[in-house]
This record gives structure tokens, C-alpha cells and sequence, in this order.
């Protein structure tokens, strides 16, 4: 194995985890900006992993293969590195090796793009350490993977800190940037830290818009700048209830988040629907579920007919008994994914 390690001239694999925002990043503007701040957490069990190594000196060139084959998203691969050596000039003097897999199945309805640009930043930002001799245990090292990993995607901007992070320019901490994330480690209360989400898979045929031509759609929007202003007033609300422990207002802040996104989409120019009924048929059902039994779940959703339904893990059986009793009639095929809050991305080490 250490034979195979000494034919690269720079190594680093790491594992980056996909998230799911609460206060959702709708619309850009410029390099990946966005219109307004957004707070989601990571996943624990929902990854890439990613690998990247510097084969040889020579013009820039890349070699990127997904779950062991060439893949149709090497095109965006190159593209970005090409953004990045502006950043980094050495990224084009050397041939790179990529390769790329993904915990979940491509189907799932999980947003990939996170995990992978969130992966691929941090493999790529431990590389230009080697380069500018700094420290990637450092905190300044990964606020630089996360402004790389947001060239990439927006939403992976947040996926290389552990919990609960935000991204975006907001009155409530000086640290909030639209340049990258920033890791919301202390003061959370310590019931938001067991939350569990189970993607319930409505329909996992591919989207009808891609999320760069959707965030587009609010660049002429008549709601713009109230949809602006309801982001930074539910994310103050949405801060003071995770360090508070308030979780009716958690949940009502997340609901109103989801269904605000898919207004939006609804009410576009050109207008996008992208839930389905059993999409609404879930919602009534976890709502009616809360009434019912007390039990504080609640739902989001991404850009997508998929229903995130979010719960604590001291319910964790009363809501699994719900799902498969109640809800997976609703999903395709019965399949949803059992996942929770993670503790951010991991360096894999070569052994
Ligand atoms: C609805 O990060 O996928 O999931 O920056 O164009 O890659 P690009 O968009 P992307 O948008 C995610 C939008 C969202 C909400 C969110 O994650 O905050």
C-alpha cells in the first residue's frame, strides 16, 4: 500500500457530510453569494467521500471517477478547479485523480452537490496547505474550505463544520459572512443536538429545474425583498429557540421556512411546482401526528417532492412506529432514510 502512496506527489481523502437547511438559501447573486443568511445541520449518515491526488507536474489536468466509473459530472469538476487556481495557482501545474462515492443512493433525493463540493474543498484546501504551509486543524482552515466547497455549491458551504452552521451576512454575529460558513459550536441546547431526520422518498425522478436555474428565479421576483427580510427574521427566531430548547417555536419556524421555499418556487415566473400530492399528504399527516400525540415532529423539504420529517431521539420509537404504519404508504416503493444530526467531516487517513 505505502508503494501506491509514494507514486502521488500530494494526497488527501476526506469524508464530508450532506445538510439540510432550516432557514433556507433561495437566490444568489455574483460568485455563489446569497440573497440571504441560511442555517441547516449535518447529517450524520448521508456522505462522499472523496479522494484526490496529484499524480504528476504538468499542465492541469483532470481524472475523476465517481463509485469507480467516469462520470458525467467530471465537466463541472474541471470547471471549478479552474475557478479554484485563481485562488491557487498551482492547481494548474499538476494532473489530478478524483474519485468520488456517495453513502446514499443516487435516487435517495439527497442533495448530493453538498457532500460532494463539501468533500472535494477539503481535500483540495489540505492540499494548498502543503503548498502555503499552513494548518488544517486550524479553524481558519476550514472557514477556507468552506468558501472554496461554496464556488463549488452553495449549500456545501455549510456542510464542513460539525451541527449546526450558518452562511450569510446576518445582524446576529459579527463572524456571519457571505464568503463561507460559520459553526454555531456553543450554546445550542443540548435537545436540538439528538435531532433525527427521516427523508421520506416521495419521488426520486430526477428535477424538473436545476437548483442554479431555481435560486434564479428569485432575481425578478415580486417577493423578493419580503422573502429577504422573512429569512433574517426567522433566522434570529430560529437562533433564539435552539439556544433556548423552544421547540414549538423550532418547529414553527421550520415549517414556515419549507413551505415559504416552495411558495416562492410556485409563485415564480415561470412558476415551479415541485411537490406532489402525497408530498401534501404527508404534511397533514405529521401535523395531524403532533396534534394527535404531543410528539414534536415537524417536516422540511428541499427543492424537491421529498418530505424531511424531523424528530427528537427521545421519540425515536413512537416515530418510527408512525412512519412505517402511517407514512411510508406514501413514499415510492415504501423506501425512506434513517438519519440524524452529524459531527461534521472526517480526514481519512491512508493506512
Ligand atoms: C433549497 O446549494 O444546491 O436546498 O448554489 O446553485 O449549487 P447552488 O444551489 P444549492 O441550493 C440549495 C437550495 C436549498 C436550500 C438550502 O440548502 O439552503
Amino acid at each position: 500500500m505505502s508503494g501506491l502512496i509514494h507514486r502521488y506527489l500530494h494526497h488527501s481523502q476526506w469524508r464530508c457530510p450532506s445538510n439540510i437547511a432550516l432557514v433556507k438559501y433561495w437566490g444568489k447573486r455574483d460568485e455563489q453569494l446569497p440573497l440571504n443568511p441560511s442555517l441547516s445541520f449535518v447529517l450524520r449518515d448521508s456522505y462522499t467521500e472523496t479522494s484526490v491526488s496529484l499524480v504528476r507536474e504538468s499542465s492541469r489536468k483532470v481524472e475523476f471517477s465517481f463509485e469507480g466509473r467516469e462520470s458525467p459530472f467530471a465537466a463541472r469538476i474541471e470547471k471549478y478547479l479552474a475557478r479554484l487556481a485563481q485562488e491557487a495557482g498551482w492547481i494548474n501545474k499538476y494532473h489530478f485523480r478524483i474519485s468520488s462515492r456517495n453513502s446514499f443512493p443516487h435516487s435517495a433525493g439527497i442533495a448530493s452537490s453538498a457532500s460532494s463540493f463539501g468533500a472535494l474543498a477539503l481535500c483540495l484546501a489540505e492540499i494548498d496547505c502543503t503548498f502555503r504551509d499552513c494548518d488544517p486543524t486550524d479553524p481558519s482552515f476550514f472557514r477556507r474550505a468552506s468558501e472554496w466547497a461554496r464556488l463549488g455549491s452553495g449549500s456545501a458551504s455549510r456542510s464542513v463544520f460539525p451541527g449546526f452552521s450558518i452562511w450569510g451576512r446576518t445582524q446576529l454575529f459579527e463572524a456571519g459572512s457571505d464568503e463561507h460558513a460559520f459553526p454555531l459550536e456553543q450554546g445550542i441546547h443540548p435537545e436540538f443536538l439528538t435531532l433525527c431526520d427521516a427523508v421520506l422518498l416521495v419521488d426520486s425522478s430526477p428535477k424538473p429545474v436545476s437548483s442554479s436555474a431555481g435560486h434564479e428565479l428569485m432575481n425578478h421576483h415580486l417577493f423578493q425583498r419580503s422573502r429577504i427580510a422573512q429569512a433574517h427574521e426567522n433566522l434570529n427566531e430560529l437562533y433564539l429557540a435552539l439556544i433556548s430548547g423552544d421547540v414549538e417555536k423550532f418547529i414553527e419556524i421550520t415549517e414556515n421556512e419549507a413551505l415559504s421555499l416552495h411558495a416562492m418556487m410556485m409563485t415564480s415566473r415561470p412558476s415551479v411546482v415541485l411537490i406532489k400530492p402525497d408530498s401534501l399528504e404527508l404534511i397533514a399527516r405529521i401535523r395531524d401526528f403532533r396534534q394527535r400525540t404531543g410528539i414534536p415532529v415537524c417536516f422540511t423539504i428541499d427543492a424537491g417532492p421529498n418530505i424531511h420529517l424531523l424528530s427528537f431521539e427521545k421519540n425515536r420509537a413512537e416515530v418510527r412506529e408512525f412512519i412505517e404504519t402511517e407514512l411510508l404508504q406514501f413514499c415510492e416503493n415504501r423506501r425512506w432514510l434513517d438519519d440524524r444530526i452529524g459531527r461534521g467531516p472526517e480526514k481519512i487517513s491512508q493506512t
